[in-house]
């Protein structure tokens, strides 16, 4: 099945703007994906007809904000193909996951002595935390190496699991620089083999591809709704009920206890134990949206659509003179990192804008990621959503060309 992209793309009214007199090229999905109407829409449904606090009111409307909560964790799971809607908690985005993880589940669970395992390819959000984890816990960090193609070094990973000091194995299961999607369920396998716990942060991977939570056998995964065509401010960390009955509560207040004194109080069970203060019910009710019209799009076709603009842009992108792409990994996702002859990361991007060309520049959150590839500097990345066409990496390509040109 094919995706109608004229059709999808009038369901996004952003992309009919004008931006500067020229028509949108929004090639910065990886960033923040644009929202479809339905999302817009649900949300607005839920402030102006069925909008209170959860989880806490005797009264009609809480009564239906609670069951349109919770309904959205269950399409959450159900996106996942989660065993129970219970492995959903949500959080604020895949930061704040990770986060929960290393901080409760890593102070909790991991011995000061035991290392965490990650990999050149990681965001940000997948390194600082174990750092901080590192310095308060006495862990130790330990980095598998990316190899020249841009692919995870997995004969590094076997090394580096070998002595099954490893608790815990944190790796991107697609990078947001490289695109490279990395072989998880070959991880999953290698971390318990080694006797350790694996999270894979899919904040790329998840918006791209179908996740399958019990096919996968991870342990704990992370993605971000805005991403996924929701809002922001919603995330989700799913995590095996084993592993949340061990972990001790991360924030503390309302909605995370079944008992408060003074003296000791006593905890919610999972999820609603992570779960403390008034959650993000709105962005909830926009997430189950964003699941719902990508679900009726179906994962594969955007699968193979993007398959199809990955493979374009790559015949388009390589023939450019001067420009040198981040990465050739063999399965690899719709994120394109480069660097043009002559052109500074922010000036290439200055002036593809103002073609109407959206793309991100800088290190992308992912500074040692740049040194590993000697790219101090930073790079351009065009990375594409399900709305993206060939016609906009034609145009990208041409405006580059142009920008050759005019930086020489
Ligand atoms: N993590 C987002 C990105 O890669 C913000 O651009």
């Amino acid at each position: 099945m094919s995706l109608d992209l004229s059709r999808i793309r009038a369901d996004f009214p952003i992309l009919s703007q004008q931006i500067r007199g020229k028509d949108l090229v929004f090639l910065d999905s990886g960033a923040s994906a644009q929202k479809p109407r339905v999302v817009i829409d649900a949300m607005i449904r839920c402030m102006e007809q069925r909008y209170a606090n959860v989880h806490r009111g005797a009264y009609w409307l809480s009564e239906a904000a609670t069951e349109d909560y919770e309904a959205a964790r269950g399409a959450v799971a159900g996106f996942l193909n989660a065993s129970d809607p219970r492995e959903v908690i949500f959080t604020k985005n895949s930061t704040e996951a990770i986060n929960l993880v290393a901080h409760s589940w890593g102070r909790g669970v991991l011995r000061p002595g035991q290392a965490v395992l990650i990999s050149e390819l990681e965001h940000h959000a997948n390194i600082i935390p174990w750092q901080m984890l590192r310095d308060a816990h006495g862990i130790e960090l330990r980095v598998a190496r990316a190899t020249d193609a841009g692919e995870l070094d997995i004969e590094d990973v076997a090394a580096k699991l070998a002595d099954g000091k490893a608790g815990l194995v944190a790796i991107t299961h697609m990078s947001n620089v490289l695109g490279t999607v990395t072989p998880a369920e070959r991880l999953v396998a290698m971390a318990h083999a080694a006797g350790a716990r694996i999270l894979f942060d899919g904040s790329q991977a998840a918006v791209h591809r179908r996740v399958d939570m019990q096919a996968l056998g991870a342990d704990f995964y992370a993605f971000t709704g805005h991403k996924l065509y929701g809002p922001t401010g919603i995330g989700v960390l799913w995590a095996r009920l084993e592993h949340q009955e061990r972990m001790p509560p991360f924030l503390g207040g309302g909605d995370m206890i079944s008992s408060v004194t003074f003296e000791r109080s006593e905890w919610a069970p999972p999820p609603a134990k992570f779960e403390a203060g008034t959650p993000a019910i709105v962005e909830a009710v926009g997430l189950h949206a964003a699941i719902d019209y990508v679900s009726a799009l179906g994962m594969a076709a955007i699968e193979t659509h993007e398959r199809d603009l990955v493979d374009h842009a790559m015949r388009r992108l390589t023939d450019i003179e001067g420009l040198s792409l981040l990465g050739r990994a063999q399965d690899r996702g719709g994120v394109f990192a480069f660097t043009l002859d002559n052109a500074h990361a922010h000036d290439l991007a200055t002036l593809l804008d103002r073609a109407g060309i959206a793309v991100r520049a800088g290190r992308h959150c992912a500074e040692p990621l740049h040194t590993r590839f000697g790219v101090e500097g930073g790079t351009v990345r065009a990375s594409f959503g399900l709305y993206t066409t060939q016609g906009e990496i034609d145009f990208l390509a041409e405006a580059l060309v142009k920008a050759r040109e005019f930086f020489a």
